[in-house]
């Protein structure tokens, strides 16, 4: 039998679907099950993803369902039977993709030419997540961050983040999430030390180390990420840091730099200039997060020759690289088309960024900074350096090669290549 809701049909697909969610429900496999709209729906401000999972309320299980809009997030419960009639609705509503994780299965039901469709995965979770409501939420951000946080804007006078700057306040915590994972690998946050609950007054262990760090954000634009990572070193490692926060606008750093110091930011101080000349005493971790174009690459080049040990960096707009794609053969079917040939630049312009990096010593993650429905420029490398620079051939020949295959003259990180650092820093011990 067909039911019919504001135009797309339920059909045995849905009902399928519909049914897994139900039985995993009932025999407690569930995990979770997320929502996406289809890029060809036609709703106004369509929530970016709706996520659910499902918990204890009276002794009763609910969905707990959050639909995350651009800028607010809007949580409520459902008893099961009504989260059914919910779900059935809600794929029948608009075309969107459906995925639900099981501890023995993951289902997938997606919307195609044909109709809709569910296809099997491995369990992406083997284990139930709890079902208490209220999980305590860690975040590294808790009442020590009140500050900065409230002085550029980003929460309210009782510490809650702003609907308005509820995408900068994720992508924040993201950040620390991976920052702090990285400083833990490089001995510069205690390994015991974990993201509290946002419980006031949590306490984090002393110094992993006490040498003061040189730390420097690359292009930070308004400074959001540069007091986050001041805040992970200084308040949460206990680590004597000077922060410099680069940026080419000198109004922006003005600004920033007033806020600093209103906090009495100890070791964070903005500097006006380019990233590729502007003075700089040294180099521990460097970070470049979206900036433009090759000012990633100048960004790189600064931190690779100071010999820092961590880069984390965030790819921005890639020019440098698409007016130059000479595919070979096999590749011309594909690359003739313009948004296809882009993309693949992008690809490329990171993929070498990645090479040049193995080259110079670093061992490199790639990871997602942002869920890729805020921006496509959501990829962030991770880099820590593990060996000596400039000693491997092979890996030198690996970026000739890819450059060769596609007729890549020139990539801005081409200067390593030389393999002479200017300063004697990057040759010392890792
Ligand atoms: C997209 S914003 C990102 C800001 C910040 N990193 C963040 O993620 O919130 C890029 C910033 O880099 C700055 N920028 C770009 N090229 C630069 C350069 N060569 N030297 C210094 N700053 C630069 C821009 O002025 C801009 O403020």
């Amino acid at each position: 039998m067909l039911i019919r809701s504001c135009g797309l049909m339920s059909n045995p697909a849905t009902e399928r679907f519909c049914d897994l969610v139900r039985q995993s429900l009932d025999d407690g496999t569930f995990v979770r099950l997320v929502l996406r709209p289809s890029a060809s729906s036609t709703e106004t401000d369509p929530p970016r993803r709706i996520v659910t999972r499902c918990i204890e309320l009276r002794g009763q299980p609910h969905l707990s369902i959050t639909a995350q809009h651009a800028r607010q997030d809007r949580t409520w419960n459902l008893p099961l039977p009504e989260a059914l009639a919910w779900l059935r609705a809600e794929l029948m509503r608009t075309p969107k993709t459906a995925y639900l994780a099981t501890t023995t299965r993951d289902w997938q039901w997606m919307t195609t030419s044909d109709g809709p469709r569910v296809v099997g995965h491995p369990p992406s979770q083997t284990a139930p997540p709890p079902r208490t409501h209220d999980q305590p939420h860690t975040t590294w951000l808790d009442e020590s961050a009140r500050d900065w946080l409230l002085a550029l804007g980003l929460v309210d006078a009782s510490g809650r983040p702003k609907p308005s700057a509820a995408d900068k306040y994720r992508q924040i915590e993201r950040f620390l999430e991976i920052a702090a994972h990285q400083l833990q690998h490089c001995g510069w946050l205690p390994a015991t030390t974990t993201a509290p609950t946002a419980v006031p007054g949590t306490a984090s262990p002393g110094p992993a180390s006490t040498r003061t760090l040189t730390v420097v954000d690359a292009g930070c634009g308004k400074g959001y990420l540069t007091f986050a990572l001041w805040h992970l070193l200084t308040r949460k490692a206990h680590h004597p840091v000077q922060l410099f926060g680069i940026e080419a606008r000198p109004e922006l750093v003005r600004s920033v730099q007033a806020v600093a110091d209103r906090i009495g930011a100890r070791g964070l101080a903005f500097v006006p200039g380019d990233i590729a000349t502007v003075d700089l005493p040294g180099c521990d971790i460097l970070m470049a997060l979206h900036a433009c174009n090759t000012a990633t690459d100048a960004a790189l080049l600064r931190g690779i020759r100071y010999g820092a040990r961590l880069l984390l960096v965030a790819p921005c707009c890639h020019h440098q690289l698409r007016p130059q794609l000479r595919p070979p053969p096999l590749w011309q079917p594909v690359l003739r088309h313009g948004l296809l040939a882009g993309r693949f630049a992008t690809w490329l312009t990171d993929a070498l960024r990645v090479l040049f990096l193995e080259w110079a010593g670093y061992k490199v993650r790639v990871v997602e900074f942002i869920e890729s429905e805020h921006t496509p420029m959501n990829l962030l490398l991770s880099a820590i350096r593990v060996r000596p620079p400039f000693r491997d051939p092979a890996r030198r020949e690996r970026i000739l090669q890819l450059k060769e295959t596609f007729g890549i003259q020139h990539h801005a990180l081409d200067p390593l290549l030389n393999g002479s650092p200017t300063t004697d820093r990057a040759d010392a011990s890792v």
